[in-house]
């Protein structure tokens, strides 16, 4: 039997080249060995954005067309949507009874975001909802449903795992064995950086380069990224390590690094003419991940109908895996 792997992503903005390189290649790899589950977490996404149900609308499609695009295939891996499934609400409400609030407002995750939103909106009273709160009860309702083993995530997730390994333990405790406990798979891919040198890339940051950015965008980008200072004149030498260009360069450059960092070290290369470079391969490396887009973005019937066949086979899944719990939970009335 092969192992299921679940992840869920919030349709809140497009795939940018940090998530590519941190998490989303290394999907596109698993679906070929385990039972992949890739979830739409668009109930999620409206924790924090209720008031704005078109732009979680629109970021459905989005995020799916970019799934599509590098390469997550239908035929191997399941793409569903979290909010076609009740049977996670479902599952939300009875392991809400097995968190405390404490327990939540302690999670790490839940913490920081609740910093965050303190610093936008001042009054946390006003900002932090109960759904938002009670988030990751729902999230190990995610993936208890299809009994998720393998979770990969970032490290930003880590606290939501061991949120959903608790839920887990206490359930079989109380109600019997009938759940399994997820455990975390952290990529050996570091976080990549942004353009301007911050550890984060990100859409808040403005630092970032979209998997479906145009040939003109990702060249006025690049050509804001920061060099090194010192670097004045196109043969003054310089330090690669400082410089985001030869950052990029690493992970796009493939062969042609090491002659980037002789020259720019030997004052060789001028930053434009280095940056047209990266410009190049950057393109190259994205242009079939932009067919593909084009293509989905031109039969958007196909990407509905993909979303409504993983649903369903994703349905069915959670289905059984309530029909269970409700039985240990001896709310079986009616089997
Ligand atoms: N919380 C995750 C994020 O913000 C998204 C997510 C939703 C998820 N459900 C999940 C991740 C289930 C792993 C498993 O990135």
């Amino acid at each position: 039997m092969k192992k299921t792997v679940l992840t869920g992503i919030r349709p809140t903005g497009n795939l940018h080249i940090g998530h590519y390189f941190g998490a989303s290649q290394r999907w596109v790899k698993l679906q070929d060995e385990y039972n992949c589950y890739f979830e739409i977490a668009d109930v999620q996404a409206l924790t924090d954005n209720f008031d704005n149900p078109e732009k979680v609308r629109h970021n459905v499609y989005e995020l799916a067309i970019d799934l599509l695009s590098i390469g997550i295939n239908p035929s191997k891996a399941t793409i569903f949507l979290q909010s076609t499934i009740p049977e996670i609400a479902e599952l939300t409400v009875y392991y809400s009874n097995l968190v405390t609030m404490s327990r939540l407002y302690r999670n790490p995750t839940v913490k920081t975001e609740i910093a965050q939103k303190k610093a936008l909106f001042g009054n946390e009273g006003e900002s932090v909802t109960y759904g938002f709160v009670g988030y990751p009860v729902s999230q190990a309702a995610d993936i208890t449903a299809f009994m998720g083993e393998a979770i990969p995530v970032g490290e930003d997730q880590l606290p939501l795992i061991e949120q959903c390994r608790e839920i887990v333990r206490k359930f079989n405790n109380i109600y019997g064995n009938v759940l399994i406990e997820p455990e975390a798979v952290l990529g050996e891919t570091p976080r990549i950086k942004g353009l301007d040198g911050n550890d984060k890339m990100g859409k808040s940051l403005g630092n970032a380069i979209y998997l479906c950015d145009s040939k003109e965008v990702i060249t006025e980008k690049v050509m804001n990224a920061i060099t090194d200072p010192a670097k004045i004149r196109k043969d003054d030498p310089a330090n690669p390590n400082i410089c985001m260009v030869y950052y990029y360069h690493k992970l796009f450059s493939g062969d042609e690094v090491d002659t980037v960092c002789s020259e720019c070290k030997a004052g060789t290369r001028g930053c434009v003419a280095c940056k047209r470079q990266l410009i190049e391969n950057i393109c190259k490396v994205l242009q079939p991940i932009q067919e593909k887009r084009k293509y989905y973005e031109e039969h958007i019937d196909e990407v509905t109908k993909i979303l409504e066949e993983g649903s369903k086979k994703a349905r069915e899944k959670a289905s059984a895996t309530l029909k269970e719990v409700k039985k240990a939970m001896q709310l079986d009335y009616f089997d």
